[in-house]
């Protein structure tokens, strides 16, 4: 799947199995700081071959798997039954579709990795709101507003074009004037 595919988010292929897991080692400490937590019922959105949503479901009560690409899901479906993980579902669909995707609003959205590409960042902000249960999170990972050129994993520059990547207050702006409140760090 591409940026042929209508509504795939620009620059947010699925890199290459190898140099992903050398740039997120540790995908479970992300996931910890990020605020998830047990008991928590989340959506890995754009969750890809589910890199992330594994330490998710490691942890939540029940996550729910949303990608455009279908076989993405079933390389995270495949990744999580190795793993003995069943508290997860998967859906097929646009990020744009969530309020019809996700099954009932959830404590916690977590979007790895893909927000950079989301051309209406508003408007997904605030259809995560609406599927967040009142005192919900919404996590963002992004790349750092680095040069491309200067983003060397395992001996080559990684990551979507230097002009999609977004710094904090880029972010933040879009996520507030899609109704959402920033707090940072203090979950
Ligand atoms: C760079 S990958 C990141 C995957 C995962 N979040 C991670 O960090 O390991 C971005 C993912 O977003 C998915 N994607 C792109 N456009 C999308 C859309 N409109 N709705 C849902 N998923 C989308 C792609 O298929 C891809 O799997």
């Amino acid at each position: 799947m591409s940026k042929n595919c209508p509504g795939f988010f620009e620059g947010t292929e699925m890199p290459t199995a190898g140099w992903w897991d050398a740039l997120w080692p540790d995908p479970a400490g992300v996931v910890a700081e990020a605020g998830i937590k047990p008991g928590m019922d989340v959506i890995d959105l754009c969750s890809g071959d589910g890199w992330f949503t594994l330490p998710i479901a490691m942890v939540a009560d029940h996550v729910l798997a949303i990608d455009i690409d279908p076989n993405m899901l079933n390389v995270a479906r495949r990744r999580l039954a190795e793993n003995g993980v069943a508290n997860c579902d998967f859906a097929a669909g646009d990020a744009y579709d969530l309020a019809v995707l996700a099954a009932g609003p959830v404590d916690f959205v977590f979007m790895a990795n893909a927000f950079h590409g989301v051309p209406d960042r508003p408007r997904l902000a605030a259809i995560v709101s609406a599927t967040l249960k009142p005192g919900g999170y919404f996590a963002i990972v992004n790349w750092h507003t680095r040069p491309r050129e200067e983003t060397i994993v395992l001996g080559e520059p990684r990551g979507p074009r230097t002009d999609l990547r977004l710094s904090p207050d880029q972010t933040i702006k879009a996520v507030e004037a899609g109704g959402l409140s920033v707090c940072l760090g203090t979950y």
